[in-house]
């Protein structure tokens, strides 16, 4: 079978582009990198690419004078690359309207939150602010409003009592690694569709236990008086 064609747009780091390298280089992988694109010049994905042999195109968003044109060029190089689904990967340009609906049920993200829960930036420092007990990450289809679109696979991790936002990164970021490589195959493997904003995963098993944190106390530790309402 034809592998399916995917461009990865990075503006740093690369850890994501990492992890789907990775995952495209399994002979059986049914996903090829066929371009690499950043807006950033000095991204270190772009490291990442090339001692991988992928190629790599850069298109600085600040010599363009709008969006539209940024967009534009964008296109042109994945149009040239016959690219057919976008893997946005750590890319922190926002993208117009039109680009955002030429590339519909094409363009997938990966945002470090179980969303609809913490969209946009700060996600682990806002999660632990509001105290909650699992975090994770998201990979969903791109709509035009950010942060929103289809969800097709989430990973939930616990936050620690001790964790402090680098922590929790580093923690949600590993899930992410396993998160988005299994997504891309989901797709590639033409086993996801999208009914009614909602994405439908065919042949896919869920886990069925409830996840606890934390998890129940030994029998005799003594709970603190100072706890008690
Ligand atoms: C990740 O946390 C991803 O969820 C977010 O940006 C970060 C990119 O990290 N969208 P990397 O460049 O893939 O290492």
């Amino acid at each position: 079978m034809a592998r399916l064609k995917i461009a990865v747009l990075i503006s740093g780091r690369g850890s994501n582009l990492q992890a789907l390298i990775g995952a495209c280089s399994a002979a059986d992988a049914p996903a090829e990198i066929v371009l690499v694109l950043s807006n950033e010049p000095a991204a270190a994905g772009l490291q990442r690419a090339a001692a991988a042999g992928l190629p790599t195109r850069v298109v600085p968003h600040r010599e363009f004078t709008d969006r539209a044109a940024f967009d534009a060029a964008l296109d042109r190089h994945l149009r040239e690359a016959e690219v057919e689904l976008i893997c946005l990967a750590g890319f922190m340009r926002l993208l117009t309207d039109a680009f955002v609906e030429r590339w519909r049920d094409r363009m997938i993200n990966i945002h470090p939150s179980l969303l609809p829960a913490f969209p946009g930036l700060n996600t682990h420092a806002r999660a632990l602010e509001a105290g909650v007990r699992f975090t994770g990450c998201t990979v969903h289809f791109v709509r035009t409003e950010m942060d929103t679109g289809p969800i097709i696979v989430q990973a939930a991790v616990p936050v620690h009592p001790e964790d402090d936002a680098d922590s929790l990164a580093a923690r949600v970021l590993e899930a992410e690694h396993q998160a988005y490589p299994l997504a891309l195959r989901l797709i590639a493997e033409g086993r996801v569709g999208v009914v009614g904003g909602r994405t439908v995963i065919s042949d896919a098993a869920a886990p069925s236990e409830a996840l606890l944190n934390p998890v129940a106390l030994p029998a005799d530790a003594a709970p603190d008086p100072s706890c008690r309402n």
